[in-house]
């Protein structure tokens, strides 16, 4: 096997705890790779103005794969505030690096797993029949386009003539905002495009044709938002009548997903989405499986194989200075097992992901989060697992 090269990105607080970790264990389950630093977060926008400097980028250029734990994001003026004084006043703005990121490489496909594990005390739980307590098995997998809809930036406050002509054009404009004072008025767009569309969609449909799921689920809104929702489930049927013929095509609308999920979540399988749905939902599933200790996600894009791997938590600014850190590994850990999905390591995966089912289901070692306490320095002393012991815990059932 020739050794991979892969691109570690720790960020920023819990982002470098986890990576560290989570890089120990994949070297536990036998997974050999060189891993290369990539600079990202806030470091690097105090000290340079920029927090995704064009080395990084050149980096995931050439290697193609990238692990990154977290960054840390502050609102415009305190970030233009901790510039380092040389760069004050330069009208530096700051962006997020993920967006930065996801843009640059056209990383249109976000794919977030929530499965639960048996025996995590997180688990979503309901009442059943007879007063009985049921815990549904979730497995529910999301598809989320990454690059367009809401998050494609195409957006004005006070919109220029141009803008504002074109939009007077649409009768439904004229009628509910026309005699709004163009100054009041902003405007975010919501833009689907056919390729990439199709692409989300082809991804959901093949990773259920792949991975034994039944259903593919379009969670959008077709009813009310006709143009862009109604092309993505009219797309959907032409794809699934044409391709996947024995995979069932379901329909349901954001907001009524998001009850359905606390009713009948084992229900679903793969589930697709646009941008600001698919981000939703997809917390929501991840609300149901232990929350952000548990939650992860690939962004990938199929043409060029670049792919970047991250949990779907921050960088907890208040846990990074522990001396022990106590904050759950596992998210970071699922996020490194899709990357092994993802190049080809599938039975490598499968052996990481059973021994952290086996950790949970033990029950022995249980970091702050599942034992359902307030993240505090003595959590440790109260009987919590830190980082590095629920670490070792997983490599003790690789070995
Ligand atoms: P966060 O995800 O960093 O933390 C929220 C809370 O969730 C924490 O205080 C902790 O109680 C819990 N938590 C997070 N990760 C955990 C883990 N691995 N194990 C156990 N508990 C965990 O979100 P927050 O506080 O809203 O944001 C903090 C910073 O992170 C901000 O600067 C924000 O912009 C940034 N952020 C970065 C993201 C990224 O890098 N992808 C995503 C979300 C936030
Ligand atoms: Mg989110």
């Amino acid at each position: 096997m020739t050794k991979r090269t892969i691109v570690k990105m720790p960020g920023d607080g819990i982002g470098k705890v986890v990576l560290d970790e989570t890089i120990r264990v994949l070297e536990a389950a036998g997974f050999e790779a060189d891993y290369v630093e990539g600079d990202i977060g806030w470091e690097f926008w105090c000290k340079e103005g920029n927090p995704l400097p064009q080395r990084t980028i050149d980096l995931i250029e050439k290697h193609k794969i990238a692990l990154f734990g977290a960054i840390t994001s502050k609102p415009k003026d305190e970030a233009a505030n901790e510039l380092i004084p040389e760069l004050q006043d330069k009208g530096l703005v700051y962006s997020s690096p993920i967006v930065g990121l996801r843009q640059h490489f056209g990383l249109d496909i976000c794919m977030r797993p929530c499965r639960s594990y048996t025996g995590n005390p997180l688990n979503f739980i309901r009442r059943g029949p007879n007063d009985t307590i049921e815990e549904p098995k979730i497995d529910a997998v999301i598809f989320r386009q990454n690059t367009e809809g809401l998050y494609g930036g195409v957006e004005w406050s006070n919109p220029p003539d141009t803008v504002y002509h074109a939009l007077m054009t649409h009768p439904r404009f004229v009628k509910n905002f026309g005699e709004t004072p163009r100054e009041e008025i902003s405007v975010s767009t919501r833009i689907f495009t056919k390729k990439y569309t199709e692409r989300i969609l082809r991804a959901a449909f093949n990773y259920a044709k792949d991975n034994g799921y039944k259903s593919v689920t379009v969670c959008e809104k077709p009813n009310v938002i006709r143009e862009t929702s109604g092309m993505m489930y009219k797309m959907a049927q032409v794809i699934q009548k044409a391709d996947f013929p024995e995979i069932d095509l379901w329909n349901t609308n954001i907001d009524a997903q998001m009850m359905w999920l606390t009713k009948n979540p084992e229900d679903y399988g793969v589930i697709v989405a646009g941008n600001m749905f698919g981000d939703i939902v997809s917390d929501g599933f991840a609300g149901l499986i232990g929350g952000l200790g548990f939650a992860s996600s690939a962004q990938m894009n199929p043409e060029s194989r670049v792919a970047v791997f991250e949990p779907t938590h921050g960088s907890a600014p208040k846990y990074a200075d522990y001396d022990v850190s106590i904050v759950n590994p596992i998210a970071m850990i699922e996020t490194a097992c899709a990357m092994l999905d993802f190049i080809g390591e599938k039975e490598m995966a499968e052996k990481l992901r059973k021994a952290v089912a086996e950790v949970i289901e033990e029950g022995k070692v249980r970091t702050y989060d599942m034992m359902k306490m307030s993240g505090r320095p003595d959590v440790v002393e109260k009987g919590a697992a830190s980082t590095q012991q629920m670490a070792d815990a997983i490599i003790a059932k690789l070995n």
